[in-house]
């Protein structure tokens, strides 16, 4: 397939919600613990530049991975989910604020968050830099959105098609020739 990657969110906007919503994570999460729950592969830059804007004098971080994938028939209703890798951390008792590249369908982060709260934590909240609300199949709260976005495929800061253009700066948008 044939495409050309159209620019839709800059490096520069992409800094200043990381800014913004780092600083209502830190006002959130002000004297406690909490741990980051990477979804892999594509929210690796996002949290990364997260992490990195919380002073630990103000919040302690811990940070793990999780990997997980849909699996069986795509057309099916009731898609569920496979643990690929999964966390090595506890998380009984502990805050738990789990980052996602994009909530699309809803199904992923429905599944990892019924996963994670079956474990008991304190708190569990979800923190995604992009948001599809067009393609929603099942509902679900998330706390904290970077950008909402129309329906279109993107790329770029951790995103992938094919596993490519995961390390651009920016978010594109894939417009097939
Ligand atoms: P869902 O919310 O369960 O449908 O799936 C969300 C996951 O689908 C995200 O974590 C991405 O891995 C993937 N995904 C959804 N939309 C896109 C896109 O536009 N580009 C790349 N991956 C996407
Ligand atoms: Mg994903």
């Amino acid at each position: 397939m044939e495409y050309i990657i159209e620019k839709v969110i800059s490096e520069e906007e992409i800094q200043k919600k990381v800014d913004e919503l780092s600083k209502r994570i830190i006002e959130d999460y002000e004297g406690k613990s909490v741990l980051l729950v990477g979804l892999l592969r594509g929210s690796v830059m996002f949290l990364s530049d997260i992490a990195r804007r919380i002073p630990e004098e103000k919040v302690n971080i811990t940070m793990d991975f999780m990997d997980v994938s849909s699996y069986g028939n795509s057309m099916e209703s009731s898609r569920e989910i496979k643990i690929n890798k999964d966390l090595e951390e506890e998380v009984a008792g502990r805050h738990i604020l789990i980052i996602e590249d994009i909530v699309d369908t809803g199904r992923t982060l429905n599944e990892v968050k019924h996963i994670l709260s079956l474990r008991k934590p304190a708190s569990l909240k979800i923190c995604t830099l992009l948001d599809k609300p067009e393609r929603r199949e099942v509902e679900i709260e998330v706390d904290y959105v970077g950008f909402k976005i129309p329906d279109f495929f993107v790329i770029g800061y951790g995103i992938d098609y094919a596993q490519r253009h995961r390390a651009l700066p920016y978010i594109g948008k894939v417009v097939v020739k």
